[in-house]
């Protein structure tokens, strides 16, 4: 039986931080973002919002505007799945004030919290960049996946050895062997008011093959672990990954698919795109 440390990657140390004062490149987006994204980047205080490109899983049918946003992962010296989530740090703008900002370059584009201030999440308090949180994603309870309801725990942190059968497993909904889903939460702990951030998770065989080679992919996904924040960028519907049996009628049997009003995502096309996040209140 090999070590812990054979069988899990050690912490790969890729966290990397930018200092300074905000850059031109979220002033630049004054002239054409909402009146909203303005006052983010005016506000001291509240903020993180404008224009912010993103990596996410695409949509590819329904009436979804855009991908759902990728959390980057990586896996613990233990085999557990934790979400990137930069150091929050200060910065003065240069009016004087000062704000506090969690941003790092990561695979190539500037990734942060900003990239999933959408459907009201900018107002939860796991998104603010102080927020005190172990980032480890955690099952939730009632999930569609029989597997997960019958295995783990509501709470329970995600283990690599969960999905050990993902190269084959299937639910009789599409394909089987694609890639082995879960519903999860992050950055929720001890959050009150249903401030709960869902997320899902897919470990696929795909992911791995995609990761080899592509900068952003192998800095974002480990052992073929794949992560999204799970609020449809339509109406915030929470879809699933081979979910529920009615998405084979949308085309969405192999999709993330969302039953409010059938959205497709596709967990095995990432796509760089942007969008006008929406900025955190003030305390
Ligand atoms: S398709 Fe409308 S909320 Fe998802």
């Amino acid at each position: 039986m090999p070590a812990d440390d054979d069988k899990y990657p050690a912490s790969t140390g890729r966290r990397r931080f930018v200092k300074g004062v905000v850059g031109s490149a979220s002033l630049a987006g004054i002239g054409t973002a909402t009146a909203a994204a303005v006052n983010s980047t005016t506000n001291p205080v509240g903020g993180g919002g404008g224009i912010v490109d993103f990596y996410g899983v695409e949509n590819t049918g329904g009436p979804a505007p855009r991908a759902m946003p990728q959390i980057p992962l990586e896996i613990d010296s233990e085999g557990y799945l934790k979400g990137i989530f930069p150091e929050p740090e200060t910065r003065t703008l240069e009016s004087g004030a000062e704000i506090t900002v969690a941003e790092m370059e990561l695979g190539g584009i500037t990734y942060g919290p900003k990239w999933f201030q959408y459907c009201g999440v900018q107002t939860f308090k796991g998104v603010r960049p102080e927020a005190d949180q172990d980032n480890y994603f955690r099952y939730i309870g009632n999930s569609k996946f029989d597997w997960q309801n019958e295995n783990v725990e509501d709470g329970q942190k995600m283990h690599v050895d969960d999905f050990d059968d993902y190269g084959s497993w299937g639910n009789g909904i599409g394909q089987s062997g694609l890639g082995k889903p879960a519903q999860g939460k992050w950055r929720s702990q001890d959050v009150s008011g249903g401030e709960t951030l869902p997320i899902e998770v897919i470990r696929s065989e795909r992911i791995e093959e995609q990761a080899q080679g592509n900068e952003w992919l192998s800095a974002s996904t480990e052992e073929g672990f794949l992560a999204h924040l799970n609020k449809c960028t339509h109406f915030c519907c929470v879809p699933t990954f081979k979910g529920l049996a009615g998405s084979a009628a949308a085309g969405g049997a192999d999709q993330i698919y969302c039953q409010c009003h059938q959205s497709t995502y596709d967990p095995f096309s990432i796509v760089e795109k942007s969008f006008v996040s929406l900025p955190r209140p003030e305390e």
